[in-house]
């Protein structure tokens, strides 16, 4: 069945950001994210679990068995077999569900039976797609052709879903505590589809049909099309995703590092759950103190001897042959001994300390410009190193060229948990809406953990990846939207446990409605990449709020023939959904009866008016899943700037559980006929009944020509 494009395609790529800085700031940013998860959290431990606000003694984890009945999938770079995070030894799990039919698969470089447990379930490598790509067999003194994890992005997405809880973890002296899969006795099943020139769509494909076939519960996948979002019916993991909707396999994707610009979302269909990237309340930071008294907050994970209090001198990379560090073009006579600033761009960012160490330097400063903004990412350096935003670099430059002789050190801070900065943020490299492919759909659905998460790490490869980097660890703390995904993923196992009889859709509902949309400040989560609020087509529907999610009131389901109907609103040809359906069988779209994307059964809205004055109607249809039989919900409106929103009938009275009503929006656009600045604006539609309160996100945008700039 499977179309000549579905062959060879385009790469995709992993979401983490550690590495090369020449994909994120040129192209698109594509990174995997690694996230260790967060234990139960003793005050001093990894502390994302404590914001996702899981406990051992109450709500989800408990009435869900830490979803121990469960197989999460991770597609992925593969699987470190021997980190605790994988092991069954502590927890006495018993054998996987019997519904589960996949394997360990066994290579040269790779013992199944030694590997797998009652723990990992599954360790499976796709590969024929990229051999077919590369036009040859895979160099296997160059990568591992087995399950094995050579890379580490995979080892650290599939122990942050579903690792167990492993003691003492940390990287080198940070984030000491308890590391732990947000899906903690969950199953976890390997399927190696990245290797070291990408993953290939057919390879995506197969797995996520394996992994269906296999009986997987969830399937997190940390990957995406580099560039913007393809069309649905050319997009391998979008086809993936629509089988396991049918099956009632919850995909969870990341949302892509490509942001702060609009647009750059990928993994937007509407039966996948797309995660963006937020902080936690845990920092690391190292300030850089200057001659003149005055100090900047950077961050790092640097983790050698540090520098003393004693001040060295500090010259800017641009004046001494390489403004960005790149390796060999410092003039070793000029950073001497010295602290150099060098500024963020193109070369990966440990690279550049790497560069400075070999010209002789005793330290870096690195800067962000413009590009990046106030975006700190804490990196692993390998000389005494700290990252500060561009408005403190743009003051330590002015120091450096005002001075004259300019002194500097770096005070390392260790490990900061608490309320100030103020966390949840939106990272700035998370991947943005609108929704490139179908506007009507709002994207990403929500955010999740993602900055400077803590995970298990592979055995054959440095934090850094790279190879000037002699170190090897069983924890690393990495960023990227792939860190976010399997928080999500694992939230995803933890419900589906929970309420087995709900849908994919509904255990997306049921995420997305309970999200939250206030900092720990109690301000809207802000963006990194502009200091102001976010909006949602930055955070979705908010900050996943895992035990809400356990019981949201209501739900918003759909189902494959409501998608199909989507697909068929959209322009979609019978050919195009038979990409999807894969069953033989001729979708006939004027059988299909939404007559709006917009219509779609969605947890949240997104209006496109095509005029200033124009009208749209959406229906809606919400199932009482609440233990009231008889709840009534009441609407509570905040309409975006410039459109009237009605909701009719504005109260939803149910007398059974298990019951579903319908209701309507209109969304009238009562903008000015010329619109000045912003063509979006946001609000949100809220069913409360006492006890559950129901959000939708609002998202509207006016066409771009009736904007003016003054
Ligand atoms: C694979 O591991 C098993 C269990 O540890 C061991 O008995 C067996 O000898 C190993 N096989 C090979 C080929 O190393
Ligand atoms: C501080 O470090 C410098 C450079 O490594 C060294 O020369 C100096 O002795 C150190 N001072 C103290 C007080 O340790
Ligand atoms: C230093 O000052 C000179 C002259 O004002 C200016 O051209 C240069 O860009 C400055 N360099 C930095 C790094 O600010
Ligand atoms: C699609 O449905 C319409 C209305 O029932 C029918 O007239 C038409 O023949 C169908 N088309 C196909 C290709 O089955
Ligand atoms: C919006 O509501 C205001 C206040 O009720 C009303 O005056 C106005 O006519 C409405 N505009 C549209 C376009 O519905």
């Amino acid at each position: 069945m499977a179309k000549p494009f579905l062959l060879l395609a385009l790469s995709i790529v992993v979401f983490a950001l550690l590495f090369s800085e020449a994909y994120s700031e040129q192209e698109t940013r594509s990174t995997y994210i690694v996230h260790v998860s967060p234990a139960h959290a003793p005050p001093q431990s990894s502390s994302s679990p404590a914001l996702l606000r899981l406990s051992a003694s109450s709500g989800l984890w408990p009435l869900s068995h830490f979803a121990s009945s469960a197989v999460v999938a991770v597609l992925d770079t593969g699987i470190w077999p021997s980190r605790p995070s994988f092991s069954d030894a502590d927890s006495a799990l018993p054998p996987p569900p019997s519904s589960w039919r996949g394997s360990c698969v066994s290579a040269a470089s790779f013992n199944a039976s030694a590997a797998c447990n009652n723990k990992l379930v599954g360790a499976r490598f796709f590969y024929k797609g990229y051999e077919a790509a590369m036009g040859r067999p895979i160099d296997e003194s160059r990568e591992s052709k087995s399950p094995l994890d050579t890379e580490g992005h995979g080892t650290h997405t599939a122990s942050t879903a579903a690792g167990a809880a492993v003691k003492g973890a940390g990287f080198y002296g940070y984030a000491r505590g308890v590391a732990q899969g947000v899906a903690t006795a969950a199953r976890v099943a390997a399927y190696k589809i990245c290797w070291a020139s990408g993953c290939f769509d057919s390879d995506i494909l197969a797995a996520m049909d394996a992994a269906i076939a296999d009986g997987a519960d969830v399937i997190s996948l940390s990957v995406g099309a580099n560039g913007y979002a393809p069309p649905f019916h050319r997009d391998s993991i979008a086809i993936g995703a629509f089988g396991a909707a049918r099956r009632g396999v919850v995909v969870s994707c990341s949302a892509g590092n490509s942001g702060p610009g609009a647009y750059t979302a990928v993994n937007v269909a509407p039966w996948i759950l797309t995660v963006g990237a937020s902080t936690i309340d845990r920092e690391f930071p190292a300030d850089a103190a200057l001659g003149d008294g005055s100090a900047y907050g950077g961050v790092s994970l640097y983790a050698g001897e540090p520098l003393n209090a004693t001040l060295l001198p500090l010259v800017y990379a641009g004046d001494c042959g390489s403004r960005l560090c790149i390796p060999g073009a410092l003039d070793a006579d000029k950073v001497a001994g010295k602290i150099v600033l060098c500024d963020r761009g193109l070369n990966a960012r440990v690279e550049k300390g790497s560069a400075v160490k070999i010209a002789g330097g005793a330290a870096m400063i690195l800067a962000n410009t413009e590009e990046n903004g106030e975006e700190l990412i804490a990196d692993s350096h390998l000389i005494p190193a700290t990252m500060v935003g561009q408005i403190a670099g743009d003051k330590i430059r002015n120091y450096i060229n005002s001075t004259a002789s300019p002194t500097a050190t770096i005070v390392f801070r260790g490990t900061v948990i608490g309320p100030s900065p103020p966390a949840p943020k939106v990272a700035s490299f998370s991947s943005r809406g609108p929704n490139y492919r179908a506007h009507e759909i709002l994207k990403p659905d929500v955010i999740a953990p993602g900055v400077n998460i803590l995970a298990a790490w592979t055995g054959a490869s440095s934090p850094t990846d790279l190879d000037i980097d002699p170190r090897r660890v069983e924890f690393n703390i990495i960023s990227g939207t792939s860190m976010a995904c399997p928080h999500v993923s694992g939230i995803a196992a933890l419900l589906h446990t929970a309420h087995p009889e709900w849908s994919p859709a509904a255990v997306k509902s049921a995420i997305m409605t309970t999200a939250y949309n206030l900092d720990n400040s109690g301000e809207t989560i802000r963006d990194l990449a502009t200091g102001e609020e976010s909006t949602p087509f930055v955070r979705g529907a908010g900050h996943v709020d895992p035990n809400s999610a356990l019981d949201p009131g209501l739900l918003y389901d759909a189902q494959v023939d409501d998608y199909i109907a989507f697909l068929c609103s959209i322009g979609y040809t019978a050919d195009q959904i038979a990409v999807f359906t894969r069953d033989g069988s001729t979708a006939n779209c004027s059988t299909t009866t939404l007559p709006s994307p917009g219509d779609l059964n969605y947890p949240a809205f997104s209006v496109l008016f095509s005029s200033h004055s124009d009208v749209v109607t959406y229906r809606r249809v919400v199932r009482n899943v609440g233990s009231s039989a008889d709840a009534v919900y009441e609407v509570a409106v905040s309409a975006p700037r410039g459109v009237n929103v009605t909701v009719s009938p504005s109260r939803l009275e149910f007398n059974s559980v298990g019951q579903s009503l319908s209701y309507e929006v209109t969304f009238a656009s009562a903008a000015n006929p010329v619109i000045v600045g912003d063509n979006y604006a946001f609000g949100s539609i809220l069913w409360a009944d006492g006890s559950h309160n129901v959000r939708s996100p609002v998202a509207v945008t006016w066409p771009s020509s009736l904007v003016s700039s003054s």
